[in-house]
């Protein structure tokens, strides 16, 4: 549906029976647009040394957070774990670094898990903003999907949630998403809801950025307090969890409704706040599961927010899963 801003306003305020009628259409749309079956990423998260100093986030530059990076064994013991389970693909997540030394590794990384599953492992790089040409160098290594939030697409927020150090430029940021486009991959991008100063209209603009860089993929979750950090400190009232949970929730079923063959991860910050978040989010449009493989001093030590070390739930359980497919992006295919 090609909605209007207003019209996305409504739909983001609607509540009760409104409210699950458009969860339940969502979700419906998703089954008759893409099917019923949820697509697994293995989620490795890869390192916390960043050189940016968002003032959200728990692994920013200037925090105390032990750093760790994993090396070659690490990432690819996890690597096999997925394509072995059947998982169908993974995701390489980790903090924004530009060394030549990081460039190389991850792109004979991305060799070795060609390698390992005959190019049949699907994946998805989520390691920040990069040159035209390491985007390049990255896809012809074999990652073919590319996740980079925009965070904020108003710019003023984008500067309010980023420090002013020239490290951070909200147009760098679009000409990043731009820059992954031209180089071939399955773009993604999303934002946190529930951020301060953030209004329920920069949220229905966030969802026509989308479209209008007709995204293929999609995560976004809720923003969650990360103590120590400068945005902790904000005074103003934040909107309460429940309403941030529900809020995503919204967001996830009016972007099925306006991309409906792109795909939808239930976004980790989901299970933060309530654990059947990520199932609920699957209930209401989204597609996608990324299931924590990193290894256990890892999963503690990627602290993007509070809560986040203790979020357990990783079973896959009783969801239809797509097992053994890389689950690319439908909208993709058909572009
Ligand atoms: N709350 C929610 N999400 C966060 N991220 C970073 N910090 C937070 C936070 N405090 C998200 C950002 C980033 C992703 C890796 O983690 O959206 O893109």
């Amino acid at each position: 549906m090609a909605y209007t801003r207003n019209e996305i306003i409504e739909l983001l305020r609607l509540e009760g029976k409104d409210k699950e009628a458009l969860f339940r259409e969502a979700a419906a749309l998703r089954d008759e647009t893409i099917g019923t079956k949820v697509y697994l990423r293995g989620l490795i998260e890869y390192g916390n040394v960043c050189t940016k100093d968002c003032l959200y986030c728990g692994i920013r530059r200037s925090g105390d957070t032990p750093r760790y990076t994993l090396d070659r064994q690490q990432v690819l013991a996890a690597a096999r774990f997925a394509y072995e389970s059947g998982y169908g693909s993974i995701v390489i997540q980790g903090g924004e670094i530009h060394s030549e030394r990081h460039i190389d590794t991850i792109e004979q990384l991305l060799r070795d898990v060609a390698a390992l599953s005959s190019g049949r492992l699907g994946v998805t790089l989520s390691l920040g903003e990069q040159s035209y040409e390491t985007y390049a160098r990255w896809r012809e290594a074999g990652a073919h999907r590319y996740l980079l939030r925009i965070e904020a697409s108003n710019r003023d927020l984008y500067a309010k949630i980023h420090p002013d150090d020239g490290m951070h430029s909200f147009d760098r940021r679009v000409k990043a998403l731009e820059d992954l486009r031209e180089t071939g991959y399955q773009v993604g991008t999303g934002v946190m809801v529930g951020l301060p100063w953030q209004t329920t209209g920069d949220l229905a603009d966030d969802l026509l950025f989308m479209r209008s860089i007709d995204i293929d993929m999609c995560g976004m979750g809720p923003y969650i307090v990360s103590d120590g950090t400068p945005l902790a400190a904000y005074p103003g009232p934040i909107a309460p969890p429940g309403h941030r949970l529900d809020m995503t929730l919204k967001m996830i079923s009016v972007l099925r409704l306006m991309m409906p063959d792109i795909n939808i991860a239930a976004a980790t910050a989901l299970q933060a706040i309530d654990r059947d978040g990520r199932r609920t989010a699957l209930a209401c449009g989204a597609n996608v599961i990324m299931p924590n493989i990193s290894p256990e001093d890892a999963k503690h030590s990627y602290t993007l927010y509070n809560g986040k070390s203790t979020v357990a739930d990783n079973s896959i359980g009783d969801l239809q899963a797509a097992w053994n497919e890389n689950g690319d992006s439908l909208h993709f295919r058909r572009r």
